[in-house]
């Protein structure tokens, strides 16, 4: 007899189940656990099959078909042949963390191109090969961290169209085909981590070249990297930025001259072993873009602030506003607005057409560097109209109480029968160490590492819950 267990990895059909308890709850769960379709050693639940812990050295004869989500994580298998997943079309996470693999044949994951979520950490994998992931275009999120890997194969995420988050740390890399991620291959890239491998030199051309959604994301601490100019060259750049990568792991930034690790440096601490490189100061697009929102009422005066990375001496400040165009210190013919040294662009009596975006660009001349900032302004209606509003409003909520007293003292049903089961408690994935632990179900005996430390960039572990329609996708 199956246990129903809480589950390891809800997934938001269970909430959907949670909504419509009663016969398709009853249904279900006799279906799933009966004895023929779920393996003895599992766990099965709705569309959650959990085989961790199993001491399995293969994969069960037969998976049940339905699963959206595969738990083959703490075991012991060392090959996956081809179509290991056959016929589980509905497959969408798969965790193979903790096992033994080396290496994957081809077609592991024929037929299973709905997979979105792929774990393969902690295994022993050596060479990514092109063929490994080719076919999954759902994927979005590949967890490779901990294995062997010495080297990536330029076309394996070529295909992988869908990719949202890519963790390689804790490898043995060297070289990685920064150059097969280009502006339009990986649209929705974001993160990608190879942190604590063995890179010395990187094609930093290749790096320079990545869209501006991976460079933000990219995660290179912890290798072995060589002390030259053009390493500190872009990593002064991205600094700039103000990328959280950097700011985050700041002294795990370390660079060794000729290879020599006692000859390591905090090089964005140490800066001054580089004051005789000439940095490529010049940015094609402007710094940074931060963007922040601001309400204000009609008739009031306004302060938007310039806040910037540059901290140069010598800061020049331009506003671009929606109704006036471009604002200099001396282009301002308008008692009403002014612009401060500091940036700061004071607007005395807003109107309701001064709403739109105010673009700041902050000059650093001496530098020749730009920074610019967004603000959204919204100027609201007088308070006369929006006290109506208020009105409104409450006349509204007393409409819809005394429509839900009457809907409780006429309806029939008494309480007890419409109670409704909670809804399972989805874990929200945040980077606290304990709720890795639990996600990944790490015993804190196997992975210290992983457990306590920020060195590894990931920070949300599980899958977000889109696509969660209930027929499965052909
Ligand atoms: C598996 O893939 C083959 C083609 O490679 C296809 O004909 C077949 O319908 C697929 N089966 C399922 C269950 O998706
Ligand atoms: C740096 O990487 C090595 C492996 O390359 C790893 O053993 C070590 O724990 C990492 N250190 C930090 C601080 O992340
Ligand atoms: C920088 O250049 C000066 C000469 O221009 C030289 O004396 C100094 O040693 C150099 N410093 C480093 C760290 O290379
Ligand atoms: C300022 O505006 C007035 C009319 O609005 C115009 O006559 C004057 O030339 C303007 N001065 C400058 C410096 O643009
Ligand atoms: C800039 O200067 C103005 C006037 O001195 C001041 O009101 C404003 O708060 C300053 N802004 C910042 C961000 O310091
Ligand atoms: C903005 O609104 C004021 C009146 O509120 C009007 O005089 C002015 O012409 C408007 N400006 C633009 C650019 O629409
Ligand atoms: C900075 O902005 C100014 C004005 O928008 C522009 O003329 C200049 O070329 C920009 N400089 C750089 C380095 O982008
Ligand atoms: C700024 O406001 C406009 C219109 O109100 C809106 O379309 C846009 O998404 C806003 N941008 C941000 C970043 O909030």
């Amino acid at each position: 007899m199956q246990v129903l267990e809480p589950l390891k990895y809800p997934t938001s059909k269970n909430m959907t189940f949670g909504l419509y308890p009663g016969p398709l709850l009853v249904l279900l769960c006799l279906f799933c656990s009966s004895e023929e379709t779920c393996p003895a050693m599992c766990l099965c639940m709705s569309d959650t099959v959990s085989c961790s812990f199993s001491g399995l050295s293969k994969l069960p004869l037969s998976l049940p078909l339905f699963s959206v989500t595969l738990d083959l994580s703490h075991n012991n298998l060392s090959w996956l042949g081809w179509g290991s997943f056959n016929n589980m079309s509905r497959l969408e996470n798969l965790q193979i963390a903790h096992n033994q693999l080396s290496k994957l044949r081809h077609g592991v994951f024929h037929n299973t191109t709905g997979i979105r979520h792929l774990d393969l950490s902690s295994n022993k994998l050596r060479v990514v090969e092109q063929h490994y992931f080719q076919g999954l275009w759902k994927l979005e999120e590949l967890l490779l961290f901990n294995n062997k890997i010495v080297q990536v194969e330029a076309g394996t995420l070529s295909s992988l169209r869908s990719l949202k988050k890519v963790y390689f740390s804790l490898n043995q890399i060297t070289h990685f085909p920064f150059f097969s991620i280009q502006d339009h291959s990986h649209p929705f890239l974001t993160m990608l981590d190879l942190s604590s491998n063995r890179m010395a030199r990187l094609p930093w051309e290749d790096l320079k070249a990545l869209p501006g959604l991976v460079q933000r994301g990219l995660y290179l601490h912890n290798n072995s990297l060589i002390c030259d100019c053009s390493m500190y060259s872009v990593f002064w750049h991205w600094d700039l930025k103000g990328y959280g990568s950097l700011k985050d792991f700041r002294d795990e930034h370390t660079c060794s001259f000729n290879g020599d690790h006692r000859s390591s440096i905090r090089f964005l601490r140490h800066t001054r072993v580089f004051h005789n490189c000439t940095l490529d100061k010049t940015i094609s697009q402007p710094l940074t873009t931060l963007l922040s929102t601001v309400f204000v009422s009609e008739g009031d005066p306004v302060h938007l602030d310039c806040p910037t990375s540059l901290n140069g001496t010598d800061l020049s400040f331009t506003w671009l506003s929606p109704r006036k165009g471009y604002i200099t210190q001396d282009s301002i013919n308008d008692t009403l607005i002014h612009l401060f040294p500091n940036g700061t662009l004071e607007i005395q009596h807003v109107k309701v057409n001064d709403t739109g975006p105010y673009v700041c660009t902050a000059m650093d001349i001496t530098q020749a560097l730009n920074a610019t900032w967004e603000v959204n302004v919204t100027v609201l209606l007088p308070e006369g109209e929006s006290f109506n509003t208020g009105y409104t409003t409450l006349l509204g909520c007393l409409v819809t109480m005394v429509l839900v007293l009457i809907y409780l003292y006429l309806t029939p049903c008494r309480c007890s029968c419409c109670k409704q089961p909670k809804p399972p408690v989805i874990p929200i994935a945040t980077y606290d160490p304990s709720t890795l632990a639990s996600i990944f179900s790490y015993s804190t005996r196997d992975q210290p590492k992983i457990q306590t430390n920020k060195h590894v960039a990931f920070m949300e572990p599980m899958m977000s819950d889109e696509g969660n329609e209930w027929i499965p996708e052909s």
